[in-house]
């Protein structure tokens, strides 16, 4: 299988590129991995390979670095963009508070990929959009490929697993007791963290977690802003779990997915629950035995 992963001399892809050739990932399949940077830091990958190559991956292909995207994009199975400039930076003397207003510094970066995936990357590749603003992202460059056979997802996985972890806490559960954690909607403070469907130690949320004011007043405020008081706390936007969960959309991906659960990405609507149709949206999803 080969993985292209933009913005890997950043921080997330530092969590993200070792776990993706750990046979965790992918299982028993070779890993071939295309490294991209933009030309002021892709030096800085040869470090990157070096360690890659002095940790003893088994499932590790050929690993190569390059600036050079279009090249990157050749008959790659997966697509993780993570290159693009995370909020809290100053530009043009303001301070970026909101991933909307990264969408004039980073939007540009996914035409220009977007359209080499469409012209190059596999028929069925499977693009997994991490750089901010992730919908709005995913949608400009699901359009620059113009191929409706690729798959474009915004991750929202992240904001599923944070849902989880604060639903598990409440209800004195393991996290793997939360199923079904739906995020619809955007990768933004307007995501909406589905408590209501989820399923935790088998019963529904709606059953398990009847304390309304704790719902609004607490869970749906902190799972919607987690990205700010992580940034806040660490002076630095998410990134180990950022890069967990990219790894777990691969996961959700590439494997059936059991019964009675689903996983989160927003993808391009086909309509369904009355969405817009072509709006890259978080909806529950399912992986069947045909991929
Ligand atoms: P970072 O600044 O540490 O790394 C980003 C890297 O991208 C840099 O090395 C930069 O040189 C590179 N880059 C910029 N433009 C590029 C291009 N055109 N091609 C290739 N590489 C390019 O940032 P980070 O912490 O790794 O975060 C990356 C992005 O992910 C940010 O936009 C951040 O907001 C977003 N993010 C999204 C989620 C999510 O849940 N969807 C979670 C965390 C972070
Ligand atoms: C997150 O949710 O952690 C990322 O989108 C980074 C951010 O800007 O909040």
């Amino acid at each position: 299988v080969k993985v292209v992963v933009t913005g890997a001399a950043g921080q997330i892809a530092y969590s993200l590129i070792p776990r993706l050739v750990d046979g965790k990932t992918f299982g028993d399949k070779i890993v071939d991995l295309c490294l991209v940077e933009i030309p002021q830091v892709v030096s800085k990958l040869e470090g990157m390979v070096m360690e890659l190559e002095d940790s003893y991956f088994p499932q590790m292909g050929n690993v190569t670095y390059t600036d050079n995207f279009e090249k990157a994009s050749h008959d790659a199975d997966w697509f993780l963009l993570v290159g693009s400039i995370p909020r809290g930076i100053v530009y043009e003397g303001k301070k970026i508070e909101e991933r909307s207003d990264l969408l004039k510094i980073n939007g540009g970066i996914f035409v220009n990929q977007g359209k080499a995936i469409g012209e190059n990357g596999k028929d069925n590749a499977k693009i997994l959009v991490v750089g901010n603003p992730a919908n709005t992202n995913a949608l400009i460059g699901r359009n620059a490929a113009g191929k409706d056979s690729q798959l474009w997802m915004a991750m929202t996985m992240l904001d599923a697993s944070r849902a989880k972890s604060v639903i598990s806490k409440k209800a004195g559960s393991n996290i793997s007791d939360v199923k079904n954690m739906v995020i619809w909607g955007n990768h933004s403070p307007t995501m909406y963290p589905d408590i209501e469907n989820a399923v935790i130690n088998g019963q529904p949320g709606s059953v398990v977690i009847r304390d309304m004011d704790w719902v609004e007043n607490s869970f749906l405020p902190t799972v919607q802003q987690r990205g700010k008081s992580v940034i806040d706390a660490r002076g630095a936007s998410s990134a180990t779990s950022a890069a967990k969960a990219a790894l777990d959309t691969i996961i959700a991906c590439e494997n059936i997915t059991e019964d009675g659960d689903c996983f989160s990405a927003a993808v391009a609507s086909d309509g369904a629950y009355n969405v817009p149709e072509g709006l890259i949206c978080g909806y529950p999803l399912i992986t069947l035995a045909d991929g």
